[in-house]
């Protein structure tokens, strides 16, 4: 969600710069871009369906797009919401029972009374070329900017934790109600007062931990919660400092984290014990990149699907071909 304050050539050198300074620089793992569109100009977040299926949401539409990585056909989009300029986090409940959140903003900050929670059935589909309905589950008015999204317990089909990167907040939803509290309003994902106006970007729940991302702070960190209630058990724990981090991905057996490092073309690996990390992509299709996925299918357990928009010559420091909206494929090296 940078896209149009992120690219000054300044800001963007001594993102670089400092990130150099704190992580070795690599180039290791092997990138496909498998979707290049001029509309929309940017993806902003991924779910990956049970059968492999992308579905893509960016800030500057209003509609969920489907992209499928094994075929080379055209993108599809499957629903239309109404009412917004943009889409943000996406979240799987139930088998193919997708929420996702909408909201308009201008620059970086959400415009009030904007922000709402959606849900839509990909089942409902009667045929491939059927739109599929949207239906409302939440308006959720005292939120500021809702931007990522992740399910609480993969036992529980009724909860979903939301940042709010302006309030520097989350929130539990639950979907049968449409109410929400806050489970968490702690410093740590609140923006400091200077920099990007962008604190708790994504959030992923793993084991009992909420992991997150804080772009404006540049943290990496993760808070014990209660699977039932959602909220703390302890203290929020940074895991590396210096990362200028927007969405990402944990591994199912929760050692590592890829996370999307907007505006400045990388993909950076955790080591979650270790407290480490690496950049493993760098790379000017990555310009905006913006979250992460991972494969569910046999073929692609050990891929990482990136959302972005592209590419920028990072050489130059300056825009080349605009291409729009790119998907992007990180081949995972196989365990011996
Ligand atoms: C992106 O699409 C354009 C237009 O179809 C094409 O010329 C270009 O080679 C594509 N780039 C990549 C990396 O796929
Ligand atoms: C959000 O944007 C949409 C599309 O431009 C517009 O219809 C809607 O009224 C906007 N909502 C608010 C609260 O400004
Ligand atoms: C959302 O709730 C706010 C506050 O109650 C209200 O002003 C607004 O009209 C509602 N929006 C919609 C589309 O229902
Ligand atoms: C899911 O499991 C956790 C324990 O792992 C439990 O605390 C929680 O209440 C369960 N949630 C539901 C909705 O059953
Ligand atoms: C790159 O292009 C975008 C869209 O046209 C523009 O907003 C941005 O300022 C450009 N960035 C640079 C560094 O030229």
């Amino acid at each position: 969600m940078l896209r149009a304050l992120a690219l000054q050539h300044l800001v963007w050198l001594s993102i670089l710069f400092q990130l150099s300074l704190a992580l070795p620089w690599h180039t290791n793992y092997a990138l496909t871009v498998i979707k290049n569109v001029t509309q929309p100009q940017t993806f902003e977040n991924i779910a990956t369906r049970h059968n492999g299926q992308l579905l893509l949401t960016s800030t500057v539409s209003p509609k969920v797009y489907q992209v499928d990585p094994f075929r080379q056909r055209a993108m599809k989009a499957i629903v239309d919401i109404p009412h917004t300029a943009g889409l943000f986090g996406i979240a799987e409940l139930e088998e193919d029972i997708f929420y996702v959140i909408s909201a308009n903003m201008t620059g970086v900050q959400g415009i009030p009374n904007s922000n709402f929670v959606w849900k839509f059935d990909v089942r409902d589909r009667r045929t491939e070329r059927a739109p599929i309905s949207p239906s409302i589950v939440a308006n959720v008015s005292d939120a500021q900017l809702m931007n990522g999204m992740s399910r609480l317990a993969g036992n529980d089909t009724t909860s979903l934790l939301i940042s709010d990167s302006q309030a520097g907040r989350i929130y539990k939803l639950d979907v049968s109600t449409g109410s929400h509290r806050t489970i968490s309003d702690d410093d740590s994902l609140k923006s400091s007062p200077t920099g990007l106006q962008i604190g708790v970007n994504g959030i992923h729940v793993r084991g009992s931990h909420l992991f997150f991302t804080n772009f404006n702070k540049r943290i990496f960190g993760r808070i014990p919660i209660s699977l039932s209630t959602g909220f703390p058990t302890g203290p929020v724990e940074v895991i590396v400092n210096g990362v200028q981090g927007d969405d990402f991905a944990v591994s199912a057996d929760g050692k590592t984290a890829w996370i999307a490092l907007n505006s400045q073309s990388t993909l950076l690996e955790v080591d979650i014990s270790g407290k480490s990390a690496r950049v493993v992509v760098e790379s000017p299709y990555l310009e905006s990149a913006s979250s992460v996925s991972v494969g569910r299918t046999l073929f692609d357990r050990d891929s990482l699907y990136v959302s972005s928009a592209g590419p920028f010559n990072a050489v130059s420091g300056t825009n080349t071909t605009i291409t729009g909206g790119i998907v992007a494929r990180v081949d995972l090296p196989k365990v011996k």
